[in-house]
């Protein structure tokens, strides 16, 4: 078989995206303006949800979210132990707590059961994080932090950087609980290279975090003072600089068209791999389950490493050796020192996560991988396996 070269990840840019680019360029508005209003507009028709508000990542996005519902220093955030740092280190932002639950075996997402114990009278917040792009188990999350709301209210903000678009129980993701955070970070679903948005049924916090988003400028005063023209504003907070460019949103207008198809086109390539690997005893592919759809963002595989005899650093070298990028999602967060040396996590409270982190490795799925590719990918996966087993 001929050496392919598959990176672990591609953007899947047609001439729509370059034509809408260069005709920003030429209009000579490159920073917020017309087509970031139309972007917002457009992914807020998409997702059905009232308000968006579009900012330059999805760690603006949930940082603007947590500011907005009021997180204070010493307050606790529940989130899970695998997952990028973005997720917990915006709580950090506010000197609050960010408590680091265990995941669930099947799905790698938060486990509902490790959230029920974690919670106490400061918990102020749930960030789940929908892992590779499969849905939480959101009806228990949301009972729970219904059930919590003597607390003073216990808000739910989905991390849905992976989750665009995915279904849990026949509803979109970004509809279902307070905040819906998404990532157009460069390798996501949906890339204008960075940016996110902030989705949510809340008036007051859709309010805020546009105001935020942007020096804590407010326009009302151009609606209460209208002799003073369009040029007044006013400062009514110490807001960021986490405007999304019209350069990003003439990516994201194009990319939104054909989100549908390139969901379509990763559903594809991930039945093919579950085809070429499901009867090999030597690693474990990802479980589907009936009343969610993911948006297979990433195709995460576990190596069955009792039965090898290399371990996950050499799989991934082995077949690095052999043309194929890979990743892995994610190192826990409770191992990295800072959350360490801050919060003193113990290990032994992560069961789920030290049995399935070392034995993660996610293989590419990115819309526009040919057949020839996934075909290579999958014979030489199986062929380095077969020649490790013990
Ligand atoms: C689960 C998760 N949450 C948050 C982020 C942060 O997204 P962004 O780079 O848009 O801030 C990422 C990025 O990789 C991620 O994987």
């Amino acid at each position: 078989m001929k050496k392919l070269n598959i990176p672990f990840h591609k953007p899947f840019i047609t001439d729509d995206e370059i034509k809408e680019v260069v005709d920003t360029i030429k209009s000579g508005w490159w920073t917020t303006g017309p087509k970031a209003q139309q972007f917002e507009m457009e992914f807020n028709s998409y997702i059905g949800s009232k308000r968006s508000v579009v900012v330059n990542s999805w760690t603006a996005a949930a940082h603007l979210s947590l500011e907005a519902i009021g997180i204070k220093e010493g307050d606790e955030v529940i989130v899970p132990s695998i997952t990028f740092t973005a997720s917990a280190e915006i709580v950090c932002y506010f000197k609050a707590i960010p408590v680091i639950v265990d995941v669930d075996p099947v799905t790698l997402n938060i486990s509902p059961s490790e959230i029920e114990k974690a919670v106490t009278k400061k918990t102020r917040a749930i960030i789940p994080v929908h892992y590779g792009g499969m849905p939480c188990d959101m009806d228990e999350i949301m009972e729970i932090a219904k059930k919590s709301s003597a607390n003073g209210g216990l808000k739910v903000i989905e991390d849905a950087a992976h989750a665009l678009p995915a279904y849990y129980k026949d509803k979109m993701i970004g509809r279902i609980s307070d905040v819906t955070c998404f990532s157009f970070y460069v390798t996501k679903t949906l890339a204008t290279g960075e940016g996110g948005m902030i989705c949510t049924d809340d008036e007051e916090i859709a309010d805020r975090c546009k105001v935020m988003r942007l020096h804590g400028i407010s326009h009302d005063p151009w609606n209460r003072y209208t002799d003073e023209g369009s040029w007044y504003y006013e400062v009514i907070s110490a807001g960021y600089k986490y405007n999304f460019t019209d350069i990003q949103a003439a990516l994201g207008i194009a990319q939104l068209k054909k989100l549908d198809a390139m969901l379509e086109m990763r559903k594809a390539i991930a039945a093919k791999y579950d085809e070429a690997f499901k009867s090999c005893g030597l690693l474990e592919i990802p479980t589907r389950l009936n009343d969610r759809e993911s948006a297979y963002h990433l195709y995460p595989i576990r190596l069955n490493l009792e039965k090898l005899k290399i371990n996950r650093s050499q799989f991934i070298n082995e077949i690095k050796n052999a043309g194929i990028g890979s990743s892995v999602h994610f190192i826990p967060l409770y191992r990295h020192p800072f959350y360490k040396n801050n919060f003193n996590p113990e290990i032994k409270n992560y069961p789920v996560s030290e049995n399935e982190y070392p034995r993660l490795v996610s293989l590419p799925i990115f819309p526009g991988m040919t057949d020839e590719q996934i075909d290579y990918l999958s014979d030489r996966v199986l062929s380095i396996l077969k020649s490790s087993e013990k």
